[in-house]
């Protein structure tokens, strides 16, 4: 299992913040944002893990993960030169991952309690298809919001105004290889990005689209409050 952390865009809701800084090593707690995501790869037993990064703060990302070997992982990095959605820095990993390989991508600025080790071991042994990660929220309509159908997710809507089910879908997913095929079908969104949910209804298409739970909690640390948010549990899940 390849390991992909996505950690370029621009942060404007973080503003003036990021104007210093790229969001993902803003301080969360003890650490810099992107430390959990990376510590959650080496947890869940990716040995392989490659940074797609803006241009913004790159120096200051290789100042802080060097080549991973704190974490027992091998790290290389990507550059993204101008923000364009999740499907086209994620695009950027292909030469990274071989047709029989299988990858587990990660937002950067998701942050989360749940360990991805089960669902990583479970993914392996599948064939093929994709696996997201939901968590019930109180304000679906901030997110990709999927339709369920049992163990399968038939489609995924992104910020819908009436959302089809209470449930957000995170910034962790699990892809085969084809991943990068489907992300060269599409064409960018209303908002000019590449988005990650019109690849993820490509595998929901083929009902191959297959989702766990979160149990713990989970945030997307996109804005001032969410920030704080994470940083108040992370500190109390760490000692200080
Ligand atoms: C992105 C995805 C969305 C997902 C969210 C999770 O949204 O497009 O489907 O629910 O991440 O953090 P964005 O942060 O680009 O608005």
């Amino acid at each position: 299992m390849k390991g992909v952390i996505l950690a370029g865009g621009t942060g404007t809701r973080l503003r003036p913040l990021t104007d210093i800084v790229n969001k993902h090593l803003l301080p969360v707690g003890k650490y810099p944002m992107i430390h959990y995501a990376i510590a959650k790869m080496a947890e869940a037993g990716v040995k392989e893990l490659l940074l797609v990064l803006g241009k913004h703060s790159a120096g200051l990302y290789m100042e802080y993960i060097g080549n991973g070997r704190r974490w027992g992982l091998e790290v290389s990095y990507k550059i993204q030169e101008e923000a364009g959605g999740i499907a086209q820095a994620l695009a950027l990993a292909e030469s990274f991952v071989r047709p029989d390989q299988k990858l587990l991508v990660l937002l950067g600025d998701n942050l989360f309690e749940d360990s991805l080790k089960e669902a990583v071991l479970w993914f392996e042994r599948q064939p093929d298809g994709a696996h997201v990660f939901l968590k019930k929220v109180p304000d679906p309509h901030r997110y990709g919001v999927p339709v369920l159908q049992g163990d399968h997710i038939s489609t995924i809507v992104e910020k819908p105004e009436q959302p089809p089910s209470q449930y957000a879908v995170t910034g962790i997913y699990l892809y085969d290889a084809r991943v990068f095929d489907y992300i060269r079908m599409q064409n960018p969104s209303a908002r000019g990005e590449m988005e990650i949910t019109d690849v993820n209804n490509v595998y929901a298409g083929q009902g191959q689209l297959t989702w766990t739970l979160l149990n713990g909690w989970w945030t997307d640390a996109g804005t001032h409050r969410s920030l704080q948010e994470a940083a108040a549990r992370l500190m109390g899940s760490e000692e200080s």
